[in-house]
């Protein structure tokens, strides 16, 4: 059975507080206090959300005393990429982001699991709403971080709010302001005592979570929405499918899936790099499966975890180290 709302929510006790500024950031092609990296108020990107931005786990394996960043180039790739979207220049390629965000963690010393936030947004004091012409900017910042959803068995709510959709605003951007989309999805599901939301998109069909993507597992086949039902291509959503079939020796399809499929579905689970692999017992409040964590959701979260703390030596090229 899941567990009550009020123990999942110890979990992600922490997310309630204010990350602390006394660490090192980035900004600008200059590492300085979180404290003294600012913005002016008239920044295009604070006034109309055009910033895109990236979500990166570091996990800490004490027995090796290293710090291993899971996925790095991928996550500067993929910034690359919807950085095109809104017209943003990024100060350097994927292999020199990734230096600077290694040096990032090695100034901070962590020796703890961490999340790396990279920020690159529309820099320019200026009230034009329009995307040329405009400088960009660059910061990075980083903190310990635990859990963001809970992994104990979660429950969520599909939102009355619909996924943006791409000739809306563009799922797959990771923009700053079109999560003001899963900001209002995820207070609801909050009110009705759910940990987190399930998008559809505008035709009906399941999209992904609030903050991140979906998948579930009928009569032993894995599936999850197809990249173009308005998600986020999640760095996650691929490793999970590569754990499943090359691990697991999973059926993994792409395809739409039906809202109710989830309520007759074996089960249901969540993945990102802030949900990690999130099991969901309780979708709209009916039970998923038999109301447990289901053995995919619990073999798939094994895998990842022990291959993304460095315990599990395959896939080498998923892990970058920290200390040298
Ligand atoms: C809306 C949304 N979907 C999916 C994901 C998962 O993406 P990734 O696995 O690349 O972190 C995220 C971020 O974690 C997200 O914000």
């Amino acid at each position: 059975m899941a567990s009550s709302v009020h123990e999942r929510m110890k979990e992600t006790a922490a997310l309630g507080t204010e990350i602390p500024e006394t660490g090192w950031a980035y900004q600008d092609g200059v590492f300085k206090r979180l404290a003294d990296a600012h913005v002016s108020l008239a920044t295009h990107a604070l006034n109309y959300g055009t910033g895109v931005f990236e979500g990166i786990r570091a996990y800490w394996n004490a027995t090796q005393e290293q710090l291993y960043v899971f996925r790095l180039r991928e996550h500067f790739e993929r910034m690359r990429d919807n950085c095109k979207l809104l017209r943003i220049e990024l100060p350097g390629d994927s292999a020199a982001l990734s230096e600077v965000t290694l040096e990032l963690l090695r100034k901070n010393e962590f020796r703890t699991d961490v999340y790396i936030r990279p920020l690159a947004y529309k820099a320019a004091r200026s009230i034009k709403v329009a995307l040329h012409d405009l400088r960009s900017g660059f910061g990075m910042f980083a903190f310990p971080i635990g859990a963001y959803l809970p992994t104990s068995g979660l429950a969520a709510r599909t939102a009355t709010w619909r996924r943006t959709a791409d000739d809306a605003i563009p799922a797959r951007g990771k923009l700053t302001g079109a999560y003001i989309n899963t900001a209002l999805a995820v207070d609801e599901a909050h009110d009705a005592n759910a940990d987190e939301s399930i998008f559809l998109t505008r035709d009906g069909h399941v999209s992904e979570g609030g903050s991140a993507n979906l998948f579930m597992v009928r009569g032993g086949e894995l599936i999850t929405p197809s990249v173009t039902d308005d998600i986020l291509e999640g760095i996650t959503r691929d490793t999970v499918i590569a754990i499943a079939r090359e691990e697991l020796g999973l059926t993994v399809t792409e395809r739409a899936i039906d809202r109710t499929e989830l309520f007759i579905a074996d089960e249901v689970f969540f993945c990102g790099t802030g949900a990690q692999v999130a099991p969901c017992v309780k979708v709209d409040g009916r039970e998923v499966g038999d109301g447990a964590i289901g053995p995919v959701a619990r073999r798939i979260g094994d895998v990842y975890f022990a291959i993304a703390r460095g315990d599990d030596k395959r896939h080498a090229a998923w892990r970058t180290a920290v200390q040298r």
